[in-house]
């Protein structure tokens, strides 16, 4: 029978926010409501990849990994339907990734964006001192990200828009394989695109939400109380170029972003929001509006957030049995393309 096998992480480099919930976990939480018997489902946290930031921290890291877990587990995500686990309890993660690195060319990877943005590059040929000091896990994040993917044989990845670039080089690198070893090994993985526009942040739309920002004001975190999700809303950028509330991405970014948020998590169209919303006539009663609809959307999981989080084994427990079920099946993929390669 044909499996489907879904697969997709998320990194523990902050607090989980709005953006990550709406654009990768609540989906997660709906793929194990509707989980079908045919269909696997995956769901670890990056911590190999993590380790790419600037500056690593292993304190902040141990209780950002950790918080990673209690954030999936308080979106909603169902262990006993899915694994949820650590990237790096299982070595093979880091065992496939060198074997790929020989399938990988430096051409593609040279072309990606995220590298060059995380290093502060903007124009490669005039940075050659900037590129001298980029460290090779940066660089080749990629490769390990098809590692992940191919370990796994998955057939479906659901990852926001940013991450198109990246499927499209695990593509390239399944395919490569497939052809110098001439079988069929790889399925070729397929993209599930977020429904939900990218969030930005409250403060500055010009950037999306995210958990690097320093701004903790611009971001909504799951575990942030309705106190300050209502702050946060009231410094929220607007633009009083008109007392009615509709959506311009390029002209009122503020406000299209809180139009955003609400059809994000009301799963309802822009143009349906904006029917919503027609009636309000100033921003103070459309913020009120925008902040009930997200306090009520993260009550559940910022209470279970907090349960979670202080107990400590039962996220062991899940862990170690995410790791478990995942291990059953990376370890006989990890030997059957070791056979396939002559190992
Ligand atoms: P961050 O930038 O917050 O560290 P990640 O790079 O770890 O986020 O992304 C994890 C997942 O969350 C990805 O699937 C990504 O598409 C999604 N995501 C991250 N930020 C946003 C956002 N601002 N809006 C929508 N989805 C987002
Ligand atoms: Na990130």
């Amino acid at each position: 029978p044909a499996e489907a096998i879904i697969f997709s992480m998320i990194q523990p480099t902050g607090k989980f926010h709005l953006g990550n919930y709406l654009g990768a976990t609540r989906i997660w939480k709906d793929m194990c409501s509707l989980k079908k018997a045919d269909q696997q489902l995956f769901f670890g946290v990056a911590d190999l990849h993590a380790i790419t930031v600037p500056k690593p921290n292993p304190k902040e890291f141990y209780r950002y990994r950790r918080e990673a877990i209690a954030s999936i587990l308080a979106s909603g995500i169902d262990p006993s339907k899915s694994s949820v686990f650590y990237q790096s309890s299982l070595p093979e993660h880091s065992q496939l990734y060198w074997l790929l690195c020989n399938f990988s060319p430096l051409g593609s990877l040279n072309r990606m964006a995220q590298w060059k943005s995380k290093a502060n590059i903007q124009e490669v040929l005039d940075d050659q001192e900037k590129i001298a000091n980029v460290n090779l896990g940066l660089f080749a994040y990629p490769v390990l990200q098809a590692a992940d993917i191919l370990l796994y044989k998955a057939t479906h990845v659901p990852v926001g828009d940013d991450q198109s670039p990246h499927l499209e080089l695990t593509r390239t690198i399944a395919t490569r394989f497939n052809k110098m070893y001439k079988t069929k090994y790889f399925p070729i993985p397929k993209t599930l695109l977020a429904p939900t526009q990218k969030i930005l942040s409250l403060t500055n739309p010009a950037k999306k939400m995210s958990k690097s920002d320093p701004d903790q004001i611009g971001v909504l975190y799951l575990n942030d109380s309705p106190e300050l999700i209502s702050k946060k809303i009231k410094r929220a950028i607007t633009d009083f170029t008109s007392d009615h509330m509709y959506y311009d991405e390029e002209n009122r970014p503020g406000v299209s972003n809180l139009i955003t948020i609400i059809s994000g998590i009301q799963r309802k169209s822009i143009q349906e929001v904006e029917k919503d919303i027609e009636h309000f006539k100033n921003f103070k009663d459309f913020k009120n509006y925008v902040t009930e609809i997200i306090i009520e959307e993260l009550k559940e999981p910022r209470l279970e957030f907090e349960k979670l989080i202080n107990e400590p084994q039962y996220l062991d427990s899940v862990i170690e049995e995410g790791r478990v079920k995942a291990h059953e099946v990376v370890s006989k993929n990890i030997s059957e393309i070791m056979e396939i390669m002559g190992y």
